[in-house]
């Protein structure tokens, strides 16, 4: 019989303990701690107690605990001195069927990283799922690792023994995060599909109306029709997937969800996805329960919001609050393909996108589940965030223009060049932006077209991307910057083009939504932790038209997106899902005492 929570709760200090004892061997005080703050409110409040302790147990003790741990296929598994708990964790990665070549390497890499940091590497090699990292990803992992500053890596070790902790403690009290699994499952089963030059090396692309892209719609669209028992699905005249799950009555107003299927160039398996397949497995259950809620839900798979294949960005949820713009089906891609040629081969029907804008009066709101995207959740031990606003953006796409000559025989002092005019746009955009708390510029792409190693650079093509927490500070920050490139220009004797591509405004969270996340979290037992969002959302789009608010979910790997090694567990996706069906229900529950009308807030 799995050992059960109130069981813990009940328990004399000692018999917890010696339940709970092969967590965090071989250290004690981090299980004695933590019954020390009983009663535990749930599993995910056990976990993050514990997590909490070790963070706060200071340098000494925590270098003790990884000191402690056995060394990844190292001594300990070859002597074969593992405690039980930790034995079969190894097996689940195949690493006892290391080949000799795999085990020198991992034990190389151990040597060099005990060298470097003073003690042993922690990895969680039951990764995100608890059914294993491979051997490969492990030895990547270690080499990755090596890279890191003293400080972050104790950290991360640390964050690896609690991941470990969180399996076996599942283990015991015999816990499967199914819905997390399920969302794990669709999400590594979408990144099947990768556009081909990416997919060659690995790499997960998928830009607007690809053959890729085109893939995904398909099947989420058949998942949302075939296994969660939407009432009507639809690909609509943008790309996006729409699925309907009616509510008692079909003309009830509706609850829209969801966030953006698109990647970036060697994105991550979860940004975006995340959005849309928290909404789809809560409908499933609803699904399979036969449970109709007083109103509708409709999810929104969005075709397009990362801006990488045109400018414009934001195509889907722009086309929900009727702000796609007619004159971007002009825009040309890098191959010179129009929006809409890649529209109409998509079998797009364009001229249906203005039908596409929804009236408020018939939604209750928007909410999003998405990955955090950054380092915060994951410093602080907590699976779930509550976004407070998201960061207003503006986005410029520009040339330098400048003269290209011979790089032997121009002298320094006649040069005409564009890149050097960029690079210090840059410098002073990173410089601008830094000196603003709250303020971020980037300048993300630089380009010397045709350049060549013995020509002065005759243009530089570059973007600039601001964002900021309100929409004065961004524009502030915007116009600085603007003046340095007039100023730069003119003291070099070159000229500029400079194109706004996107404006977007700071978006706070709608009271009355926020609090229902709130409520959905503390449900979960778990703090409530409030934060800005740095990235841009579908949220903000749909903010222009309704009431929105957003959930952020912890991502692995210090939170890096953006990036292949974006990275979910099954336990956070599970507690996510756990928070979007709670906050559905809450609807429900609000709806039913207001007696069918008014709507909330
Ligand atoms: C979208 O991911 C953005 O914030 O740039
Ligand atoms: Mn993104
Ligand atoms: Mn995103």
């Amino acid at each position: 019989m799995p050992l059960t929570l109130e069981q813990l709760n009940a328990a004399s200090a000692l018999e917890a303990a010696a339940w709970l004892g092969g967590l965090y061997e071989p250290s004690p005080w981090v299980i004695e701690g933590a019954l020390a703050r009983r009663p535990f409110l749930s599993l995910a409040h056990l976990k993050y107690v514990m997590a909490d302790i070790v963070r706060h147990a200071g340098r000494d003790r925590q270098l003790a605990l990884v000191r402690a741990q056995p060394e990844l296929a190292g001594q300990a598994m070859v002597g074969n001195t593992q405690t039980p708990e930790s034995g079969h964790e190894p097996d689940q990665a195949g690493l006892t069927q290391c080949t000799a070549a795999e085990l020198a390497k991992i034990q190389r890499l151990n040597a060099d990283y005990n060298a470097k940091f003073g003690f042993p590497l922690v990895l969680a090699a039951p990764g995100p799922t608890g059914l294993g990292l491979t051997r490969s990803e492990i030895i990547a992992t270690f080499e990755r690792r090596l890279d890191n500053p003293a400080d972050f890596e104790l950290l991360e070790c640390l964050r690896n023994i609690d991941r470990i902790a969180e399996i076996r403690l599942n283990d015991k009290l015999g816990v499967t995060p199914e819905l997390g699994n399920q969302v794990w499952d669709w999400a590594q089963r979408l990144a099947t599909h990768s556009e081909a030059a990416y997919a060659d090396r690995g790499e997960l692309t998928v830009t607007y109306l690809s053959d890729a892209h085109r893939a995904v719609a398909q099947r989420l669209a058949h998942w949302m029709r075939a296994d969660c028992g939407f009432d009507e699905v639809e690909i609509d005249a943008v790309g996006n997937v729409v699925g309907i799950y009616h509510g008692s009555t079909r003309d009830a107003k509706r609850l829209l969800t969801g966030s953006h299927y698109d990647t970036v160039r060697n994105g991550g398996k979860y940004d975006g996805r995340l959005g849309i397949l928290m909404p789809m497995v809560c409908v499933r259950e609803l699904h399979r329960q036969g449970r109709r809620l007083p109103y509708g839900i409709e999810v929104v798979g969005f075709a397009e919001e990362e801006g990488q294949r045109y400018r414009a960005v934001f195509l889907g949820s722009g086309a929900l609050t009727g702000h796609f713009n007619a004159d971007w089906l002009a825009q040309q891609d890098a191959d010179g393909v129009t929006m809409r040629e890649a529209m109409t081969r998509a079998g797009l029907c364009v001229d249906d996108i203005p039908k596409l804008r929804r009236d408020a009066s018939k939604y209750l709101g928007f909410v999003e589940t998405h990955i955090e995207q950054g380092p915060v959740l994951n410093e602080i031990d907590l699976p779930l965030g509550i976004v407070t606003s998201i960061n207003g953006s503006v986005r410029y796409i520009g040339s330098i223009i400048g003269m290209a000559s011979h790089a032997g025989t121009t002298p320094m002092g006649s040069r005409r060049d564009a890149a050097t005019a960029a690079a210090e746009l840059t410098l002073y955009a990173e410089r601008r932006g830094s000196s603003v708390p709250n303020v971020v510029a980037t300048v993300g792409m630089l380009e010397v077209p045709s350049g060549s190693i013995n020509v002065v650079p005759g243009r530089c093509n570059f973007s600039l991307d601001i964002r900021a927490t309100s929409d004065d500070l961004r524009d502030s920050c915007a116009t600085d910057v603007c003046a340095e490139l007039v100023r730069i220009c003119e003291r070099r004797g070159l000229h500029f083009k400079l194109e706004e591509t996107m404006r977007v405004a700071a978006a706070p969270s709608a009271p009355a939504w926020q609090r229902r996340w709130e409520q959905a979290v503390h449900a979960l037992g778990l703090p409530i932790h409030r934060m800005p969002s740095g990235a841009g959302h579908d949220a903000m789009k749909l903010h222009e038209l309704m009431p929105q608010a957003m959930l952020f979910v912890r991502g692995q790997n210090a939170g890096i997106s953006h990036n292949p090694l974006e990275s979910v567990t099954n336990d956070d996706m599970q507690l996510a899902a756990d928070a979007l069906s709670n906050l559905l229900l809450q609807l429900a529950t609000e709806l039913q005492q207001a007696s069918i009308s008014p709507a909330p807030d």
